[in-house]
């Protein structure tokens, strides 16, 4: 989306670029070389300190920009210019190139493509400048930053976090000026910045690394332009110190080398010390400084069942059968690993709750094998336990896919918002629920694979469902897959605000 973008000052050495950059914004004032002169008068310009942004296409641009304030005897003081504003490039070569000079790129092009660089700059330079302005005012030196380095003022103190952005507004069931939207696993394998980061790492070492998480999650919000931040985790590592044996096999996903089949083995786990977590507490501490005040932080942790289901079948799984056989045989030492789990995510969601999230989501991804009267039985007791105990300071989402025969008992166990996934009509759905809570959803993450027009028709139809009412946060009704084109990603999130921002949907 286009927010404000008015009387930013662009310098680009590249005519062509000039051009496409203001056939996305004409308001956008721009300084080529051309219009400047020569490149003296560029240098100069970039000097006085009244330039915004400057993009790069090529290493040769900055190479002729260096040499010209060398000749001019202006190394330094071109240099520090730089440092002050935001520096855009297209490919990998132009920001090795401007790392070799002792200067950072603020943002670099997912391709190096001429319409995907200045369509990730128009849509992102209001937000990139105000970001610059602020470390830059902070007195924070911006070479060799990462995003992890930046602190927007204050924004440890929880009173200064904006209490009133889209997203919480929308958690509240109060009226927004737009839709929000955030997607499930919004940080992934799709996107090229997060392949780059992770390079040959196993993901559950890199899980537990906290200025790498940190960064991923910062990476994600500051590409797509979400209206909040989730914490990049896993659902499934807070079962290793239980004394589960957790690896991710390439190819397969997760796998437990230790499930358990029996009531003794129920009684021979350990009690989850939720100080075991630390590492991710430890990013949350570092992504709520660096996040904008405008964004809320989203901590979240998987339910009872969804973790169990795992910790008995042994990894992912079709029927369920373990996991149900195994409640059905042994109700007693099913509720005796159920509490154990719910203890074990109370605490872990509270800790989150301490070092800084705004909100908080409950994954139960695979409640949804289960009947209605099962769920009552062997699943409510449980997750409502986790919402009773819950610190009411933050929100939460309480999340399930095939869960449309199970929506009013799964508010009945609690969440301030109910996630719903494709196979129900969200209008329906939210009737049925009375709105009596805000619900998050819902489109089909095999919908992002198909062209950006019937992406477009689809967002739009959710929107239409939702009917403008106070309450609807937009999301998928699962998680974003690999192979998803990021640009089609980019493509929904525009689409929901600008549509969503028309008010053509009225309640
Ligand atoms: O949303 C985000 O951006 C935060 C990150 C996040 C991940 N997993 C990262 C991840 C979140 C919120 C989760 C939750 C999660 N993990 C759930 C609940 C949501 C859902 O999708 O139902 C579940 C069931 C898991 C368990 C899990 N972790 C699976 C099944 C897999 C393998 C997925 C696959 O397609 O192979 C993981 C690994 C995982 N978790 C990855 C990511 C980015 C891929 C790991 C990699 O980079 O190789």
């Amino acid at each position: 989306m286009l927010r404000d973008f008015n009387g930013l000052l662009i310098a680009i050495l590249d005519r062509s670029l000039t051009d496409e950059i203001a056939s996305y914004h004409g308001d956008t004032v721009l300084a080529s070389v051309e219009e400047l002169d020569s490149l003296d008068g560029f240098i100069q310009t970039i000097n006085s300190g009244v330039v915004d942004l400057i993009l790069f296409t090529e290493t040769d641009q900055i190479r002729c920009l260096l040499d010209g304030a060398a000749a001019g005897d202006f190394t330094a003081q071109f240099r520090d210019a730089l440092r002050q504003i935001v520096i855009g490039v297209m490919d990998a070569s132009c920001a090795d190139f401007l790392r070799t000079q002792h200067l950072t790129p603020d943002f670099e092009s997912d391709q190096p493509d001429r319409s995907r660089f200045t369509a990730s700059i128009a849509r992102l330079a209001h937000a990139l400048v105000t970001k610059k302005r602020t470390a830059v005012d902070a007195g924070l030196e911006t070479a060799y930053w990462q995003r992890i380095d930046m602190k927007w003022p204050h924004a440890f103190d929880q009173h200064n976090i904006n209490t009133e952005s889209m997203f919480l507004r929308a958690c509240r069931g109060e009226t927004t000026d737009y839709t929000p939207i955030w997607l499930n696993r919004q940080a992934g394998r799709y996107q090229r910045a997060y392949m780059n980061l992770k390079g040959e790492m196993d993901f559950l070492d890199m899980c537990k690394i906290p200025e790498l998480t940190a960064e991923i999650t910062l990476m994600a919000a500051e590409r797509l332009d979400v209206d909040a931040a989730i914490i990049f985790a896993d659902i499934l590592p807070i079962l290793q110190p239980l004394g589960f044996h957790l690896e991710y096999v390439k190819g397969t996903g997760p796998v437990i080398h230790n499930p358990i089949r029996s009531g003794e083995a129920v009684d021979q786990l350990e009690e989850v010390s939720i100080d075991s977590q630390q590492y991710v507490y430890e990013a949350i501490r570092m992504v709520r400084p660096a996040l904008p005040p405008t964004i809320p932080l989203i901590g979240f942790s998987g339910a009872p069942f969804t973790l169990a289901a795992y910790a008995i079948e042994g990894g992912g799984s079709k029927h369920f059968q373990h996991v149900k056989t195994f409640m059905y045989n042994d109700p007693g030492a099913w509720h005796a690993f159920m509490e154990k789990l719910a203890r074990a995510v109370t605490g872990y969601l509270n800790a989150q709750i301490e070092a800084g999230v705004q909100a908080l989501q409950l994954f139960d991804s695979w409640v949804g094998c289960l009947s209605p009267d099962d769920y009552r039985e062997f699943v409510l007791p449980h997750t409502g336990y986790i919402f009773a105990h819950l610190n009411p300071r933050v929100p939460t989402i309480h999340f399930g896919t095939g869960t449309g025969a199970l929506l009013e008992l799964m508010r009945e166990a609690g969440g301030d918002v109910i996630g719903l996934d494709w196979r129900v009509d969200l209008a329906e759905a939210w009737h049925r629920l009375e709105y009596d809570v805000a619900v998050q959803g819902n489109l089909d993450p095999i919908i992002l694979y198909s062209s950006t027009k019937n992406i477009r028709k689809h967002a739009e139809a959710i929107l239409h469902k939702a009917n403008g009412r106070p309450g609807h946060i937009f999301n998928l009704g699962h998680g974003i897959l690999p192979g998803t084109p990021e640009d089609h990603v980019i493509a929904l999130i525009d689409a929901v605000h600008e549509l969503s921002t028309n008010k053509q949907f009225n309640h």
